[in-house]
């Protein structure tokens, strides 16, 4: 029986390597502390089976065109898939596997805390005590704004935004409102959730969480217009891919005050930031780490090695 060979371009935490050499697959993990590059991928990879990519690969027709027409899947460590040409895959009947569902409590997370974290100042406050600059309660010192009863706007409602939608609502009292493609009952039974147009969420929202996929549609979805539209004391916050905001727009955004702050864990050109971000005290950064729990970091392991062995198994 021929062996499977098995391309990993990381090393990843979890079980998920121990499990595809479990099954005799011969795996050869990319060993590299930092990601392999295109080239890396087309000449380690060639002859394997299955690729377990990160999203910081971008595997296009030509990098599977490299590995061979062996391959049968490819894995994405990743719930997103823009990294990968999924009509190129398509055409050579490459399955792409993903992993929904495991990182929603991670991600939904972090949303939360980067809301808090922007609408309470955290950071800036943060930064400010450990300078020594706290030289005694005051009565102004960082305000920052309450929640309560205050609109989330949810750009995206699948099952991120819908588990943002619901720690909101729940814990914080906030007022949902939501865009999808189409209204969503049990959002809106779960959550009292209003269904919007995206030019009324912006309008009415006080914070706004995007949690689209990034497609050709969502490049840019905010931009200078959209930005316009919020209101002046609203936050916005992306969990989602940079790319969905047009980041030059923000920054400008940021530092006219057209709207209150913002609090980004993507960026449109990863790893590099729009320089004046980190400039300015309104944005809260972090490095594209929402998904980044010991529990959602393994079970993304498991499964992304799960979804090749189904694959390899003929299922
Ligand atoms: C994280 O960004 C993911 O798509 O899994
Ligand atoms: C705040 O510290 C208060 O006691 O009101």
């Amino acid at each position: 029986m021929k062996t499977f060979r098995v391309f990993v371009t990381r090393k990843i935490p979890g079980q998920g390597i121990a499990m595809l050499k479990q099954r005799g697959y011969d795996v050869e993990v990319w060993s590299g502390n930092k990601s392999p590059s295109q080239k890396d991928i087309m000449q380690k990879a060639t002859g394997a089976d299955a690729l377990l990519c990160l999203l910081t690969d971008k595997i296009d027709g030509e990098v599977m065109d490299a590995i061979g027409p062996q391959l049968k899947v490819i894995s994405n460590y990743a719930v997103g898939l823009d990294n990968i040409a999924l009509d190129e895959a398509k055409k050579r009947n490459i399955i792409v596997g993903n992993t929904p569902d495991v990182l929603t409590e991670a991600v939904a997370g972090h949303a939360v805390a980067l809301i808090l974290a922007i609408a309470r100042r955290i950071v800036e406050a943060d930064a400010f005590t450990r300078a020594g600059k706290y030289k005694g309660w005051e009565p102004e010192l960082f305000l920052g704004a309450e929640l309560q009863e205050k609109t989330l706007g949810i750009l995206g409602c699948g099952r991120i935004g819908f588990e943002v939608a619901k720690k909101m609502f729940l814990a914080f009292g906030m007022r949902i409102l939501y865009y999808d493609k189409n209204p969503r009952a049990e959002v809106e039974k779960a959550c009292n959730a209003k269904y919007a147009s995206i030019e009324e969420l912006l309008q009415q929202s006080d914070v706004v969480s995007i949690h689209v996929p990034l497609l050709p549609e969502t490049r840019h979805l905010i931009g200078e217009q959209q930005l316009k539209m919020m209101k002046p004391t609203s936050y916005l916050i992306n969990t989602a891919r940079g790319p969905v905001v047009n980041e030059k727009a923000l920054l400008t955004a940021l530092e006219q005050k057209w709207i209150a702050g913002a609090a980004l864990d993507v960026f449109e050109n990863e790893p590099a930031i729009t320089s004046g971000l980190r400039r300015i005290s309104n944005v809260v950064l972090t490095p594209h780490i929402a998904s980044a729990t010991f529990e959602a970091r393994s079970k993304m392991s498991e499964l992304a090695a799960k979804n090749i062995i189904d694959v390899l198994l003929g299922k």
